[in-house]
């Protein structure tokens, strides 16, 4: 069943949109070469708790840690660790926020010291590709058109697309339905409706598209050929004219 959001609700997810991205805002300042992946994972506790929301990912379905912090072949659910930043290094930072039982979910990836060319277009266009999908948030769109426009762009950039982890809907819990696809056909999956709340999250590959965990743990997902891979999310409300970017500035 996909929710439709009354405006309590809303006011609820807006509340705990803005702390997510005020918290990556607070470690978007620290992250720098030296810096471990536990640091950003203490500071994000520390600054959601004094919100007075909770940090979602801690516990949800046993995960460990208050972020997930996905360096370079690592395409999601890294584990903050003693792992240092380096220089050339990307990083993503996914994190979700809960305030009255309500949450948001966004990611961003960053860049530390100089990348390669081809490295620095994978982060900026991933980046780009969130924006194409959101871009075409409505009432009465398809499912089907966020996802073909952001496969488009991922092509038209020689970028592949991760295709066994998904977008999804978002409220009283961090994953609802629908699932919102990187990829598919304008048109077709359920029609967007005024109220409903997703989280948008491309994440795209320099190499293959393919992914698998690793022996470490049973989170840390990392691309199949050990090429870096870039995540950009933001949870998005449904209006009639179009949409609003809860997690955003
Ligand atoms: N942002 C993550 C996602 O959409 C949420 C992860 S919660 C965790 O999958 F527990 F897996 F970290
Ligand atoms: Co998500």
């Amino acid at each position: 069943m996909i929710n439709i959001k009354s405006s309590r609700e809303i006011e609820l997810m807006r509340y705990a949109g803005h702390i997510n991205y005020l918290t990556h805002e607070e470690i978007k300042k620290h992250i720098k070469v030296g810096v471990t992946t536990e640091q950003l994972d203490k500071i994000a506790y520390d600054f959601i708790t004094k919100n007075n929301c909770v940090p979602s990912c801690l516990n949800y379905e046993g995960y460990p840690k208050s972020i997930c912090v996905s360096i370079n072949d690592e395409v999601v659910h890294g584990i903050p660790s003693n792992r240092k930043l380096k220089e050339h290094d990307i990083v993503s930072i996914d994190l979700c926020v809960g305030y009255k039982g309500y949450h948001s979910d966004a990611a961003r990836t960053y860049i530390i010291g100089d990348v390669s060319k081809e490295v620095e277009d994978l982060v900026k266009n991933t980046e780009k590709a969130l924006y194409r999908g959101i871009s075409k948030v409505k009432s009465g769109v398809k499912i089907g058109d966020i996802s073909h426009a952001i496969e488009e762009f991922a092509k038209k950039k020689q970028l592949s697309v991760v295709k066994d982890l998904v977008g999804h809907g978002i409220g009283s819990s961090i994953h609802e339905e629908p699932d919102v696809p990187n990829f598919g056909e304008e048109g077709k999956g359920i029609i967007l409706k005024e109220g409903m709340t997703i989280a948008i999250e491309p994440m795209l590959n320099l190499g293959t598209k393919d992914v698998c965990l690793t022996d470490q743990d049973d989170w840390v997902i990392v691309t199949e050929d050990g090429l870096p891979s870039a995540h950009f999310e933001h949870t998005v409300l449904v209006t009639k004219d179009g949409y609003e970017i809860l997690t955003g500035e």
